[in-house]
């Protein structure tokens, strides 16, 4: 019998598994921007593993276990030196596959001695690692190129949420608080009837039309419209894939000034990945299809957005303190409104993931 029809089980009708490590490892996960990854090791907890990223003489962008085989040094103390990373300790040698290339202080090169290498891609402003098994890659990650094509304008942030990743996956994709948690930010406060998701295979998808209302001055400066301008916008989101969801501002003024665009899109980005226990990565980017807007517009964004987003991250880590601390944990009862539908496609993707993995929340 599973929760779906077993209620008493747990409080959750479809359960998120969010006090346990509840993400799938067959997936394309973020790593990191590629903007943070050099010829200098970088160290990153990516689903409680330690993880040290770098790059070849060539790019080429290299992640392993950032434990050394012989006494467990973290080889991000170490060097980039000739394309291996040198261990700081007694300086064994790895090479971009894992495999030792170099122990210092002896001839013989003991056998099959490496460190787990894992695949990684880079699609525009992010890098993509696989944690799984590498004999189930079946396919690409997300395409990411929007964010390093100069068409755009892109505004990017990262916080380090002490929440589980599902609860911020979740978040993102709930519509109807955006009127309420945030109205003094986005000021967005039109948007209390939720679009119905669905699904187009794997993704989870909505779309909704809105009438002439003063735009969210977030977006405002960035499309360079008045705050307090009446413009018609379509809200299109896709979450295709549980590591990256999508939402787009499609935006029309009905009365643009003589010789200005009457429409704009602003692409939000919202990316998750499990750090440490109790810890996820969770990157964000906004990116307008403005080329080149000042730098006092962009920074004017990214302020307003962090203003906003900084009321997420303190619910949410207070939800997940809480939720933690209660002896009830996940056997407290929980609803689901019509508003959730969203939120219940992700739960239900989530469980499908992890019961292929054999993993059952
Ligand atoms: S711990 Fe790395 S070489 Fe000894
Ligand atoms: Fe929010």
């Amino acid at each position: 019998m599973n929760n779906e029809s077993n209620p008493g089980r747990s409080g959750q009708r479809i359960p998120n598994g969010m006090l346990q490590d509840n993400a799938p490892r067959n997936m394309w996960w973020i790593a990191a921007k590629g903007d943070e990854v050099s010829d200098q090791p970088l160290a990153k907890w990516l689903h409680n593993t330690p993880i040290v990223l770098y790059r070849l003489t060539d790019g080429t962008p290299v992640a392993l276990d950032d434990r050394c085989p012989h006494r467990w040094a973290p080889l991000s103390e170490g060097v980039v030196k000739d394309d291996n990373i040198v261990c700081p300790y007694h300086g064994m040698e790895f090479g971009a596959d894992g495999q030792c290339r170099k122990v210092p202080t002896q001839k013989i090169m003991p056998q099959n001695v490496c460190v787990r290498s894992y695949p990684v891609r880079e699609s525009g402003a992010f890098l993509w690692i696989w944690m799984g098994d590498p004999e189930s890659i079946t396919e690409d990650p997300v395409d990411m190129s929007y964010t390093s094509d100069p068409g755009w304008s892109v505004v990017t942030g990262y916080y380090e949420v002490e929440a589980n990743w599902v609860m911020i996956r979740e978040n993102v994709l709930d519509l109807t608080h955006i009127a309420f948690l945030h109205a003094n930010t986005f000021k967005q406060n039109d948007w209390v009837n939720p679009p119905e998701a669905y699904l187009e295979g794997d993704t989870v998808v909505y779309k909704q039309a809105f009438a002439a209302a003063p735009l969210s001055p977030l977006f405002c400066a960035g499309m360079g419209l008045p705050e307090d301008k009446p413009v018609e916008r379509v809200q299109e989101g896709r979450m295709p894939s549980l590591a990256v969801s999508f939402s787009d501002w499609n935006v029309h003024d009905p009365a643009p000034e003589e010789g200005r665009r009457s429409d704009f899109l602003m692409r939000g980005c919202h990316i998750v990945t499990p750090s440490v226990e109790g810890k996820t990565h969770y990157y964000w980017a906004a990116a307008f299809d403005v080329p080149d807007i000042p730098d006092e517009v962009a920074k004017k964004t990214k302020a307003s957005i962090i203003a906003a987003f900084d009321e997420d991250k303190a619910l949410l880590e207070k939800m997940q303190s809480q939720i933690s601390c209660d002896p009830r944990g996940m056997d407290y009862p929980e609803i689901t409104l019509g508003a959730d539908s969203a939120g219940v496609k992700v739960r239900q993707i989530l469980n499908k993931k992890l019961a292929a993995e054999g993993r059952n929340l």
